[in-house]
């Protein structure tokens, strides 16, 4: 049996944001979050597993193109993750890892959620250890990134806040083949952004307006998810859009304030206003980081992404769309 597997897994992108925590070092959510999982922006991860004493190593591509080792910041968090799977799986040795991302890091693209969960996954294969898609998605929580938790699932997937217990994971709402949506990322920013999401979930109660919104999250996840059942995109979009300034408002109304937003940011949403008033489908949202992913239908989003690519703010723009989640690949990056 081989030792070794390759995880490709991709980001996604929330409907309904997952913002504070319960429990922040196990990632237990305060509200319940839904998300689309993309196709395109994915990170590919090789792990190996060395019966072996020493300790782990981990690489990633770097800016030069090759992989070389991951700086001490990263790779802490991949080490913590990799004890706590070993421990979970009652093995000892050690584990050689390398991981690469098809898109910015860190640059309000979940690359944690990617990146954790094809982490998650390669490790469980390197071990052998076939388990639940449920168990997957807890493992890939307990990494502290927990929108990581719905990138194990493809398609339009919930993580709901009142798990049995101990327990917490995400499931499946919709597969891929449901609805065809697109997500065109438009970059403002390609940096890391300055406030991580931790820090984000930490502060969220310290904002007036944290309790108004755990008490309206209900009524509009409901209406996400029937919008997303019902593949109805004039319900969705308006939901969608107002649920990211929601986050934004609990996210610069917390002490100390955060704001991801740039300039570039609010000239993306006028922008995206504009074309909804010439008859465009498109609506904005935006996660803990200053870039704005434009959810749009299939015939509005060549029009859509060419009318960002324009705007002076916009560095790049990301075309993608939901996608089936994660797959097994034969490449090796180690
Ligand atoms: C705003 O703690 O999962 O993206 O590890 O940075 O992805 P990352 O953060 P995590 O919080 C996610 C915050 C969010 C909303 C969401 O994806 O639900």
């Amino acid at each position: 049996m081989s030792n070794k597997a390759t995880v490709r897994s991709p980001s996604n992108i929330a409907f309904i944001k997952y913002w504070g925590a319960k429990d922040i070092e196990r990632a237990i959510p305060e509200n319940p979050s839904l998300s689309m999982t993309l196709r395109n922006c994915v990170s590919r991860c090789t792990v190996e597993h060395l019966d072996a004493d020493g300790d782990h190593e981990v690489r990633w591509r770097g800016a030069a193109g090759g992989f070389e080792t991951a700086p001490p910041a990263f790779s802490s968090r991949v080490v913590q993750h990799l004890d706590r799977l070993r421990d979970w799986a009652d093995c000892g040795g050690r584990f050689r890892v390398a991981t690469e991302n098809t898109f910015p890091a860190a640059a309000g693209i979940a690359s944690s959620a990617s990146g954790f969960s094809a982490l998650t996954l390669a490790t469980l294969a390197a071990l052998g250890r076939e388990v639940t898609v449920e168990e997957q998605s807890e493992l890939a929580r307990l990494s502290g990134s927990g929108s990581a938790s719905r990138s194990v699932v493809g398609g339009y997937v919930e993580w709901p806040a009142d798990g049995a217990g101990d327990r917490s994971y995400a499931r499946q709402v919709a597969p891929s083949e449901h609805w065809d949506l697109r997500d065109v990322v438009a970059i403002v920013e390609s940096g890391p952004k300055k406030t991580s999401s931790l820090d984000g979930h930490r502060r969220a109660r310290t904002s007036p307006y944290f309790e108004t919104r755990l008490e309206c999250l209900p009524e509009r996840f409901a209406a996400v998810r029937d919008a997303v059942l019902a593949r109805d995109f004039g319900r969705l979009g308006p939901l969608v859009e107002a649920e990211a300034i929601d986050l934004h408002t609990i996210a610069m109304t917390s002490e100390p304030a955060i704001f991801y937003w740039q300039p570039g940011t609010l000239e993306v949403l006028a922008a995206v206003r504009s074309m909804r008033d010439d008859g465009l489908e498109a609506w904005s949202t935006m996660d803990a980081g200053a870039n704005v992913h434009v959810i749009c239908t299939p015939s509005s989003e060549p029009e859509v992404a060419d009318r960002l690519s324009q705007l002076p703010a916009v560095e790049d723009v990301i075309r993608d769309g939901v996608g089936p989640g994660p797959v097994r690949e034969e490449a090796d990056l180690l």
